[in-house]
């Protein structure tokens, strides 16, 4: 039977044909499937990423709460015009304990995988209150009723238990200082604060809402904002990526 006499039979039996094109698209599928399961972790870890601590934690719920993710994204991407508006490209360890994660691609306003630190917080307790008193011409809604009220903190330890069954590496005492380590975060001069910062390596903590008699959602916001994209030194990590 010459070659062509025996392509005739995938030609002519559409069944046969079928069973062909899976044989042939399941080798495809396996041939990149199968060496995942043998690697321990697709993602490279990198220095300097900690879990979040509990205000942050309860800032990125308020985060996903009001929405902010269907006009924000936080992920960078390796393009040399992102790169140069917003730093470094993100990498997939920075959102390893986001569950779930906030990359999107919808950017009616700017990517904040990086916004951390970029403004101070009484620019960020403006905007939020109303961002047409910062940036004229925003088309951002204003959040004023954030920093009015308090927070409610109550299932924050819960929370963490949750995301430590889902691999988020919070240890038994972390949990058990939940509240203490969130209430600590918005007051600097407390002996907790230190105790936060050895917890929670590069942990901020300030009176972010601006009033001392309160924990607002606003404190927790901002907090959040302020720490997004600032965990992992740019200046190590790149050193290190040359040298291998
Ligand atoms: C309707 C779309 C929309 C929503 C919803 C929205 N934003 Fe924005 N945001 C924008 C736009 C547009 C800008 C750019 C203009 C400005 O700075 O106000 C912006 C800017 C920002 C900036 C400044 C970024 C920078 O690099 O200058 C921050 C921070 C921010 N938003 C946070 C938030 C948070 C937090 C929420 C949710 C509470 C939120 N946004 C919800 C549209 C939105």
């Amino acid at each position: 039977m010459s070659v062509w006499a025996k392509h005739q039979i995938f030609e002519k039996n559409s069944i046969v044909l079928l069973i062909g094109i899976l044989i042939v698209v399941a080798i495809g599928g396996l041939v990149e499937i199968v060496p995942l399961f043998y690697l321990k972790s697709t993602i490279e870890k990198v220095e300097g990423m900690r879990p979040y601590t509990p205000l942050e934690l309860a800032g990125r719920d308020i985060y996903i709460r009001e929405g902010c993710y269907n006009c924000h994204s936080q992920m960078i991407r390796p393009l040399r015009d992102e790169v140069e508006r917003y730093g470094h490209y993100s990498l997939a360890a920075e959102s390893m304990y986001d569950h779930p994660f906030q990359w999107g691609s919808k950017r009616t306003g700017p990517d904040l995988a990086r916004v951390g630190g970029k403004y101070s917080d009484e620019w960020q307790r403006a905007h939020l209150a109303n961002p047409r008193s910062v940036v004229p011409g925003s088309i951002m809604p204003g959040y004023p009723f954030l920093a009015k009220t308090q927070l409610d903190a109550k299932n924050i330890a819960a929370n963490m238990k949750v995301l430590a069954l889902e691999g988020v590496p919070y240890t038994p005492d972390m949990i058990a200082k939940a509240e203490a380590d969130l209430v600590a975060q918005t007051d600097p001069d407390s002996a907790g604060a230190a105790e936060l910062a050895k917890r929670y390596p590069k942990a901020l903590s300030r009176d972010f809402d601006g009033n001392p008699g309160a924990i607002t959602e606003a404190d927790a916001l901002i907090a959040y904002l302020q720490m997004l994209g600032t965990l992992v030194d740019f200046k190590t990590y790149d050193k290190k990526a040359n040298v291998r």
